[in-house]
């Protein structure tokens, strides 16, 4: 596998083939990537929302200042992260840290107690900031995999998270929407994916110290 060639292969797809649907091993990989990412102390306060619902596809649309790929790609990823992090949150990754490494919850208790007080005394701005940040990771996650695996994509800032927030009833779950993703197969007349990539050059991008 050329990753260059794989990144330059990428672009972000602005008219999706509606009829070519991924494969449900490839969507899984794709989870799995997103799932991967890493996190600030590995707290992963982020939960992956894959839209499935047709109905609730076509009612985003006007949510995403008309963007038709949320409803006309193969699978439609929202990427999450959590209104709040609280000590519950916390409490939960020490446990999990205990059952899957096998070690003494008690052990933990320094690392648990350096995460609440770097964490739990910011601001609530500062909360979601520093957790929207993280959400980006997995972007670029998702991302990369996607090429990697040759599947077309479109990362999007485009759309109104309250109304994505509403429309899902991402409340209930303790969620607010950060970036939607999706993916699937180019439109053989997408006008994108014949536009040159746009980048710096490497003598305006790269800095040698
Ligand atoms: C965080 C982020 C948000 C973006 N939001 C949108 C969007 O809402 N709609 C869209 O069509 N493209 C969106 N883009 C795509 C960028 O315009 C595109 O990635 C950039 O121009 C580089 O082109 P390329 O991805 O085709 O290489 C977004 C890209 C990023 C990284």
């Amino acid at each position: 596998m050329d990753l260059i060639k794989a990144l330059n292969n990428r672009y972000a797809t602005k008219k999706f083939d509606a009829t070519k649907k991924l494969s449900q091993d490839i969507v899984e990989q794709l989870i799995e990537a997103a799932r991967l990412t890493p996190t600030s102390y590995g707290l992963q306060l982020m939960k992956l929302v894959v839209v499935e619902n047709p109905k609730l596809r076509e009612e985003l649309v006007s949510a995403s200042y008309g963007q038709n790929q949320v409803k006309d790609s193969s699978h439609l990823f929202v990427l999450c992260r959590e209104e709040n992090v609280t000590k519950d949150h916390i409490e939960s990754y020490m446990s999990n840290i205990a059952g899957t490494r096998s070690v003494e919850i008690e052990k933990l208790n320094p690392f648990k107690n350096a995460i609440e007080q770097a964490v739990l005394p910011k601001t609530d701005e500062e909360k979601s900031d520093w957790m929207g940040r993280q959400v980006y990771i997995a972007l670029g996650n998702l991302l990369t995999s996607c090429a990697i695996l040759g599947v077309d994509s479109c990362p999007m800032e485009g759309f109104v998270p309250d109304e994505y927030d509403r429309i899902l009833d991402l409340k209930s779950k303790g969620l607010k929407s950060v970036l939607v993703v999706p993916v699937g197969y180019r439109a053989s007349d997408d006008f994108n994916a014949q536009n040159k990539k746009v980048r710096r050059d490497s003598a305006d991008f790269l800095v040698r110290i």
